[in-house]
C-alpha cells in the first residue's frame, strides 16, 4: 500500500491514479498522433518569455523554438555557462533571415528563495512586459534519500512547487505590463498520485513514509492546487492566465537517478517515451494556442475548481479528483504563502500595483 493511499488518498482514487500514470505511458503516442513533431508555432516576435530549466529537456526545445519562432526567450537556469553554449550553438545553427536568435540567460536557483526573489526583482526593475512564463524547471530524484533545501524544504516540494509559485507572483508587476499573459506549468500525470498534507508539507512527522515518489507527486499536486486558487482570484481583467500542463511521459535527464537497469529499459522502449520535442508540444500550445484564454476564460465563468490543464495531446484536461478538493487547495494556498514569505494577499496587493515584501528578500532574510 501506498503512503499517499495510507495518508488521504482512497483507494479507488490512489489506484485510479496509477492507472492514468501507466495508461499515459502506454498509449501516449498513440493518443498525440495527432500532433505535428515539431509542434508548428506562430510568429512570436511581439513576446518575451522566460522559461525556467531550459539547459535541458523539455525547457531546452522549448527556448530553442520559441527563439526560432521569434520570441525573446530569456532562459532562467542555474547552469549559466551551459546555457551560453547552447545560444552559441543555436546562433551557429540558425538560418534565419539575418537576425539573430534573441535569447538570454540570467541566473535563477530554484533550491534558493533568495535566487528567487533577487530574480524577480532584476526582471521587474527592467519594467518591461512580459508576456509568458514557462515553470519547467524540475526535479524527480527517484531513490534517492530525503534532502532539504537551505530554506528548510523538502527538495522536491521547493523546486518543483514552491519556488515556481515564489516567482510567479513576485513577477506579477511584468506579466501585469504584458498582459494578455500566462503561467504556464510544466506539471505531470503523476500529480493523480499525490496527496497534499498541509501539516507536513515536508513529510518529517511520520504519518506517511517518505520516497521520492511522494516527494515528486505531492509537489505537482500542490502545484496544480495553488494554482488553481491563483486562477480564482485573478479578475479576468488582470489578463494573467494560469495553465498546467502534462508533457508526457519523455526521455530527458530526469531519469538520470534511475537505476542504471531502469535507464536501460528505458532506451529499450523508445516507441513509448516521447522525445523531448514530442514533450515541449503541450507547454508550448499553452503557451502560444489563442484557444488557451478561451478555455481559462470558460472555466472561470464556470467557476470550476480546479484551473486549465493541457494534456500531453494538447487537449484540455480534467486533473485529479483530489485536485478539485477546493478546501484543501486553499489551505495549500495559504500554507504555500506562508512558506515562501508572501503575506496572504499579496496577489491582490500587486494587482493594486502596491509593494509586497518577501521574508526572502535580499534584506529581510
Ligand atoms: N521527463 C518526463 O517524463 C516528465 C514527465 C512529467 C513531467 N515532467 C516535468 O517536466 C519538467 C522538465 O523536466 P525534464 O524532463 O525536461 O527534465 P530535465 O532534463 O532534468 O530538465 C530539468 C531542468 O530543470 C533544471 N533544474 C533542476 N533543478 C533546478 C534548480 N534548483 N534551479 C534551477 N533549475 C533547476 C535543470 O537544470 P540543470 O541542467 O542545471 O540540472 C534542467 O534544466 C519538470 O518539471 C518535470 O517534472 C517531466
Amino acid at each position: 500500500m501506498g503512503s499517499s493511499q495510507k495518508q488521504g488518498l482512497g483507494w479507488m482514487e490512489w489506484l485510479r491514479g496509477w492507472f492514468y500514470v501507466v495508461y499515459e505511458m502506454l498509449f501516449q503516442r498513440i493518443m498525440a498522433s495527432h500532433l505535428q513533431n515539431p509542434l508548428p508555432l506562430p510568429p512570436l516576435n511581439d513576446i518575451t518569455c522566460i522559461i525556467t530549466g531550459s539547459t535541458s529537456g523539455i525547457g531546452l526545445e522549448m527556448a530553442k523554438q520559441l527563439a526560432e519562432s521569434g520570441a525573446h526567450v530569456v532562459m532562467a537556469v542555474r547552469n549559466a555557462k551551459s546555457a551560453f553554449e547552447l545560444i552559441q550553438k543555436w546562433q551557429n545553427e540558425w538560418s534565419g533571415l539575418g537576425a539573430p536568435l534573441n535569447v538570454e540567460v540570467m541566473e535563477l536557483d530554484l533550491l534558493s528563495l533568495k535566487s528567487v526573489v533577487r530574480f524577480a526583482e532584476a526582471w521587474n526593475a527592467r519594467s518591461g512586459p512580459l508576456h509568458v512564463l514557462i515553470n519547467n524547471a524540475g526535479i524527480f530524484s527517484i531513490g534517492e534519500p530525503q534532502r532539504f533545501s537551505k530554506d528548510g524544504y523538502e527538495e522536491h516540494m521547493q523546486v518543483n512547487h514552491l519556488a515556481p509559485a515564489l516567482l510567479s507572483i513576485l513577477l506579477f508587476p511584468s506579466l501585469i505590463k504584458g498582459s494578455p499573459s500566462r503561467i504556464v506549468n510544466v506539471n505531470s500525470i503523476m500529480h493523480c498520485v499525490g496527496f497534499v498534507d498541509t501539516e507536513d508539507m515536508n513529510v518529517v512527522l511520520g504519518k506517511r513514509k517518505y520516497a521520492s515518489v511522494v516527494g515528486y507527486s505531492s509537489s505537482k499536486l500542490a502545484q496544480v492546487m495553488f494554482s488553481s486558487i491563483l486562477h480564482r482570484r485573478l479578475p479576468a481583467e488582470a489578463g494573467i492566465n494560469v495553465v498546467c500542463v502534462s508533457p508526457g511521459i519523455v526521455h530527458t535527464n530526469v531519469a538520470r537517478d534511475l537505476p542504471r537497469i531502469v535507464q536501460a529499459a528505458y532506451q529499450l522502449i523508445p516507441y513509448f517515451i516521447f522525445t523531448a520535442q514530442e514533450g515541449s508540444r503541450s507547454a508550448l500550445f499553452a503557451a502560444t494556442d489563442d484557444q488557451v484564454p478561451e478555455y481559462c476564460a470558460a472555466l472561470k465563468a464556470d467557476e470550476w475548481p480546479v484551473c486549465a490543464y493541457i494534456s500531453h495531446e494538447c487537449r484540455p484536461m480534467n486533473a485529479s479528483e483530489e485536485a478539485h478538493n477546493i478546501e484543501t487547495s486553499q489551505k495549500v494556498w495559504e500554507k504555500t504563502l506562508e512558506m515562501i514569505g508572501l503575506p496572504l494577499d499579496a496577489v491582490e496587493k500587486l494587482l493594486e500595483g502596491e509593494q509586497v515584501q518577501c521574508r526572502y528578500g535580499l534584506d529581510g532574510e
